[in-house]
């Protein structure tokens, strides 16, 4: 301990106190926070194990100190360094990082490394099998949804299987910049199109495959895509999804809407769900527009192995993934080529200590982001073996993760605090069976962990003996912007830390004012990092008004946090009408207007309350028409209802029949106290901006009745 301080009070006298300009204040307070109280913690921090710190790339934290300072310093050597690894086809010709944060002064704008030229798909397979030698290199076990089903990929292998399914796609008509929609649950097949469009120039757009008709439908026609890759069906568990049924109603449904951009439908034929047996396949719809629809195998019979990488500007766009918006329209959010690639590859190698040896495994589906940045090209652009696992924790039996991680010795492993609250209901039986010996990292994301899940997840499932790395970031940041490092940080359960290399988080206060030292308020950034988006699918104007309108100068993250007197942050939750359901936003609107659309209900109110396993779930306040009774039925409908529109994932929990909202005097609906209600808080406190408070007496006599 005493080392650890000495070593940060000499990062700190390097920083030169005098130097700092008013716009370094964020990094001196946290510097100065960092190394002056971190002694007075010791009962509640957790110290990096030194067997790990012997070899790790930021081996302490004075490691990090120096290079977080080097980052923000002097980010054009910084990024420069990371540039390095990768094949550039031309090299930049502007500086690594432009941009402007203001929307006052302008535009907002970033850029990396312009001029310069490349291809992500050649970095992340021909550089390492060409380059590295690492053809025979397992890049993927593939583990299906029964422990019976499962592969092995090579990059050599992924190689050859991507730039067949890149020449299916051009024979198509896909070319540069066009958009490709991808409909597919975790199989090998998606990291191949994935990759495949990233070869040719073409957009990815994919889409959860637990989404409904109506969202995939809403995603394909925001984005045009003139292509879509599904698959005939999964199963997740033990329910069978007509992955193609669902795909041809969404495209029947952008028809009706008089927008159907997709003119070729290529279909995975999915192997292990084939050679199931029994009465639940025969539920397997497969229809079928000869037209346009193919069969991936007999399309990729016939397809070379030869295609040569386009060649990108570094800020030409490499995907598009929606992420729920505020106002019900989800948002296409836009990353680049060279950015991403940088961002992913760095954080992937410092956050989970990357080593060549490694097996890792992150449970996350590739639909989300975390699939995106940590499953797919992270790991990939670091020539990383990882697990790709399609199904779900519990199947067919509550210890499946701990039976693979056994399996392929996996040594670091990520996944939500949804999925260890789930598992920690079954206590440490599962567990024991299995020989975890292997792992040495842990990590979460996707939602704030609670201090008893992450004490859970430390000393049973990493038996004391892994740190766990809390990682805070969002689709539109690209990568980890808050997060432990495994070799340099002492931790504090709950906490995502400190800022990664090149990110300057500060804290604003309800006027806009930075607010220093211990504090609570809207978490934003200064400046911006390789990995974060640059826009939201041709609606720039929505992006800014999202992002920069409310404090210009900032990127404002809609999150919560707190500073505490070590310097440590943690995230407070959504500050604004989102929801997080087992680490998967959802806005408000989205299923207000879901529920609205039956015919029964006048006007829905939507909030979340505390869920034991979900983080958050779904309490839904509906005022019904005159006629109408509340009754089981209603209720039955409703949730169908929003499954239908949105999805499983955004099954109300429970919903409450509301003759009346809380409205202020203008109309507004008062959330703050719907969120009481839900959550049975008597004490409301000041009621008087309320045009109706005999409103609230009802809402509480009707809460018991709620209907789960
Ligand atoms: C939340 C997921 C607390 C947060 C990568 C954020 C977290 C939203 C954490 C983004 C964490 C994510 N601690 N909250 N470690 N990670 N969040 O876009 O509210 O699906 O804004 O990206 O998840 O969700 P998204």
């Amino acid at each position: 301990m005493l080392n650890c301080v000495a070593s940060l009070q000499e990062a700190l006298f390097s920083l030169h106190p005098a130097g700092f300009t008013r716009k370094d204040s964020t990094l001196k307070t946290q510097l100065v926070c960092l190394i002056m109280v971190v002694p007075e913690s010791q009962g509640e921090l957790y110290h990096p194990p030194p067997d790990l710190q012997r070899d790790a790339h930021v081996p302490d934290f004075s490691s990090y100190v120096g290079m977080y300072k080097k980052s923000l310093e002097n980010p054009e050597a910084f990024w420069k360094e990371v540039a390095d690894e990768f094949f550039w086809k031309k090299p930049a010709t502007g500086p690594m990082l432009q941009y402007n944060f203001d929307v006052t002064k302008g535009n907002i704008f970033v850029k990396c490394m312009e001029g310069a030229k490349t291809n992500m798909c050649y970095n992340v397979l021909d550089r390492h099998v060409r380059e590295g030698n690492l053809g025979e290199k397992v890049a993927y076990y593939w583990e299906g949804n029964s422990p019976e089903h499962h592969t092995t990929i090579t990059y050599g292998q992924m190689l050859s299987s991507v730039c067949r399914c890149a020449n299916v796609l051009k024979r198509m008509g896909v070319r540069k910049g066009d958009r490709v929609s991808i409909y597919l649950p975790m199989i090998p097949e998606l990291v191949y199109t994935m990759l495949a469009c990233a070869r040719i120039g073409a957009v990815h757009s994919v889409v959860f495959a637990g989404f409904s008709s109506d969202s995939l439908c809403e995603r394909i026609m925001d984005a045009q895509s003139s292509v879509l890759v599904t698959a005939d069906g999964v199963y997740r568990g033990d329910k069978l999804i007509n992955l193609k049924q669902i795909s041809d109603e969404a495209l029947e449904k952008s028809r009706e809407k008089g927008s159907s951009s997709i003119s070729k439908c290529l279909v995975i034929k999915h192997q292990a769900l084939r050679m199931k047996t029994g009465a639940s396949c025969n539920k397997l719809q497969t229809p079928w527009d000869s037209e346009r629809d193919e069969w991936w195998d007999e399309a990729m019979s016939d397809s070379s192995e030869d295609c040569e990488p386009e060649w990108l500007d570094a800020e030409d766009p490499l995907f598009i993934l929606y992420t729920s918006g505020s106002t019900g329209k989800p948002k296409g959010v836009v990353h680049t080529v060279a950015g991403y690639l940088l961002y992913t590859f760095l954080t992937f190698k410092c956050v989970f200590d990357y080593h060549h040896d490694d097996v890792y495994w992150c449970t996350a589906d590739i639909g989300w982001i975390t699939g995106h940045s940590y499953i797919t090209y992270g790991p990939l652009a670091n020539g990383a073996t990882s697990v790709l696992f399609e199904g779900i924790p519990v199947h067919p039996h509550v210890g499946r993760f701990w039976e693979i991680i056994e399996k392929y010795k996996v040594t670091k492993f990520y996944t939500a605090p949804t999925a260890i609250r789930l598992l920690m209901k079954y206590g440490q039986e599962p567990l024991q069976k299995y020989d975890l010996s292997s792992l040495r990292i842990l990590g979460t994301v996707g939602e704030p962990i609670n201090p008893e899940a992450w004490l859970w997840y430390y000393k049973t499932v990493g038996q004391s003996r892994c740190p766990v790395v809390d990682t805070f970031w969002q689709t539109e940041t690209g990568g980890h912007v808050l997060t432990p490092l495994p070799a340099a940080t002492p931790l504090k359960p709950g906490s995502a830390t400190f800022p990664f290399f090149g990110v300057e988080p500060t804290i604003l206060n309800e006027h806009g004012e930075e607010v220093e030292g211990e504090a609570e308020g809207y978490l934003v950034f200064r400046k911006p990092w390789p990995g974060i988006m640059r826009t939201v699918y041709e609606n720039h104007e929505r992006f800014e008004n999202t992002y920069f309108k409310k404090f210009p100068g900032f990127y404002v993250t809609g999150d919560g946090a707190r500073r505490d007197k070590d310097g440590y942050f943690w995230i407070t939750g959504r500050i604004d009408d989102m929801l997080n359901v087992s680490g998967h936003l959802l806005s408000t609107a989205e299923v207000e207007a879901a529920l609205t659309l039956h015919s029964a209900v006048s006007e829905a109110a939507v909030v979340s309350r505390p869920h034991q396993v979900k983080g958050e779930c779904l309490y839904c306040f509906v005022t019904l028409k005159d006629s109408w009774e509340f009754d089981k039925k209603t209720v039955a409908e409703l949730k169908t209802l929003v499954r239908e529109k949105i999805g499983p994932i955004a099954t109300p929990d429970f919903i409450q029949n509301a003759p009346a909202l809380p409205k202020t005097r203008s109309g507004k609906i008062m959330r703050r106290i719907l969120r009481q209600i839900a959550r049975n808080e008597k004490d409301l406190g000041d009621l008087s901006t309320l045009a109706d408070p005999k409103v609230v007496e009802v809402l509480f006599s009707q809460r018991s009745k709620a209907a789960a």
